[in-house]
């Protein structure tokens, strides 16, 4: 019998495709295969995220359930991967000494030496280091899961905003050559996928080497060479970095129709008082002039952003000028989060000053506006026919199916099974707290693809 890899994820998209490469990479080694049962598991591995406070909280105290299931069978293996892992390194196996692997995000396709290593010594086996682009040369053909997948177009970031502790966790930005980029997505669409997300911290930042000439690749010239691989019909990216938005990639989303109607834009705040403080690299002036112009490059497109409230010394006039962004913009999502100082950053030595209160209130006000912002747009979509990309069968059962727009809201109809992987018209009929209901008028076939 195959040996059992139990996986738990926390954190970002860049986080669940490193889970979803974890898990090749045994297999491939050992065959491992993947459980959802803990009990049954050889080997047990945490995913972390060290981003918020809460999240790196987290970690400790899932580690602490898990001690139970390594005492219940001792030669079960316990790994901690991740950015938790990559800043506190042996320190986890001390804390916590039922660890026996501890990984970083750039060292996980070691997973199988790190394996035997434990094995052979018995004692906590540790590598947090970054030998830079060597993972994507050591991991094993990607597998698709389904008609939508990530596929990183770049490693960690060099932009040090001073509230992130992602560069130091992820090290510095390094892009995958062009090459290899494009075969892997070659490979994914003729495993099905139809839909690729370029993954990267600040992905606009890519510069991939192309072939062996001294040419690099931007993102904009990426997502047109994406768009010709047979079979992807619909390309998004994520995260992008306000600063580093090319004309280019404007351009882009008026050239290019397989660059998806949504845009995810981290714009953090709207006050150019702390914006400066963040490090961000640019004005809110200059953040509205760049969304007029994609705005206008693509009518209707939907604008996704985050936002930290009460980073220190936020005043109720930095805020306002916040929520003034957000009506400005109008952006119909975005993920808000109360600033919480992350040790080893520059901000985390400026006076914490905003009282949780206050924290919270402004996250509520910000929330219920964005909230009517995806209401409107929802609302906006009823009575129009969208093209959306079948990915499975709904949550609801009862024969619905699932999918998402372009705009990237998930629609919920009536459909047979058989359809999942296939674009389909669906006429939205309603709106519902999370999602939209329609009914299909009309499905696509897509040309050069193997379905
Ligand atoms: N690369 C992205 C960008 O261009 O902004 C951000 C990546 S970060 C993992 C995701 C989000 O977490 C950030 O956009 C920010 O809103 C939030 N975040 C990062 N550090 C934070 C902190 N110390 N406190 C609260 N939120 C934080
Ligand atoms: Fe973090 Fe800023 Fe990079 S938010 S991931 S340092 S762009």
């Amino acid at each position: 019998m195959n040996p059992k890899l139990y996986l738990v994820t926390y954190g970002c998209q860049m986080n669940e495709y490193d889970s979803s490469k974890m898990a090749d990479v045994l297999a491939k080694s050992h065959g491992f295969e993947r459980t959802s049962v803990p009990e049954e598991a050889d080997v047990l591995l945490l995913n972390t995220c060290s981003v918020r406070e809460k999240a790196q909280e987290k970690v400790f105290s899932e580690l602490g359930r898990w001690r139970e299931w390594k005492q219940a069978r001792p030669g079960r293996v316990i790994g901690v991967g991740g950015c938790v892992a990559s800043q506190e390194g042996e320190q986890i196996a001390s804390r916590a000494p039922h660890v026996d692997l501890v990984f970083g995000p750039q060292t996980l396709h070691r997973l199988p030496e790190l394996l035997e290593q434990n094995r052979q010594t018995a004692r906590p086996a540790v590598d947090i280091s970054f030998p830079e682009i060597e993972k994507f040369d050591r991991l094993p053909e990607p597998r698709a899961e389904g008609p939508t997948a990530f596929v990183s177009i770049m490693e960690g970031c060099s932009k040090y905003c001073t509230f992130c502790i992602v560069p130091y966790t992820r090290g510095a930005e390094v892009s995958r050559p062009l090459d290899d980029v494009l075969v892997e997505i070659a490979q994914l669409a003729d495993q099905g996928v139809r839909e690729v997300t370029l993954l990267g911290q600040n992905v606009n930042a890519y510069r991939g080497r192309m072939g062996d000439t001294a040419d690099v690749c931007d993102l904009a010239l990426l997502i047109g060479y994406v768009a010709r691989i047979p079979g992807i019909e619909r390309i998004r990216f994520t995260t992008s970095h306000p600063a580093e938005f090319t004309d280019a990639l404007v351009d882009a989303f008026a050239a290019e129709p397989k660059l998806a109607s949504y845009l995810h834009l981290p714009v953090q705040s709207g006050s150019n008082r702390i914006l400066g403080m963040m490090k961000r690299g640019y004005t809110r002036e200059q953040f509205l002039a760049k969304i007029e112009r994609i705005k206008q490059a693509r009518p209707g497109l939907s604008l996704s952003t985050d936002f930290i409230v009460g980073f220190p010394s936020e005043s109720d006039d930095d805020f306002a000028q916040t929520m003034d962004l957000i009506d400005r913009v109008g952006f119909d999502a975005a993920f808000s989060f109360v600033y919480s100082p992350r040790p080893g950053t520059p901000a985390a030595n400026l006076r914490d000053n905003v009282t949780t209160e206050i924290k919270s209130a402004r996250l509520q006000i910000l929330q219920n506006r964005i909230r009517s912002f995806d209401d409107a747009f929802k609302q906006s979509l009823v009575g129009s026919v969208q093209t959306v990309l079948v990915e499975r069968p709904s949550r609801r059962g009862r024969g619905q199916m699932t999918g998402k727009t372009s705009s990237n809201r998930s629609v919920n109809f009536d459909a047979p099974a058989h359809l999942a992987g296939q674009f389909v018209d669906v006429e939205v009929t309603e709106m519902t707290t999370n999602s939209l209901r329609g009914r299909i008028v009309e499905q696509h076939v897509v040309a050069g693809a193997a379905v």
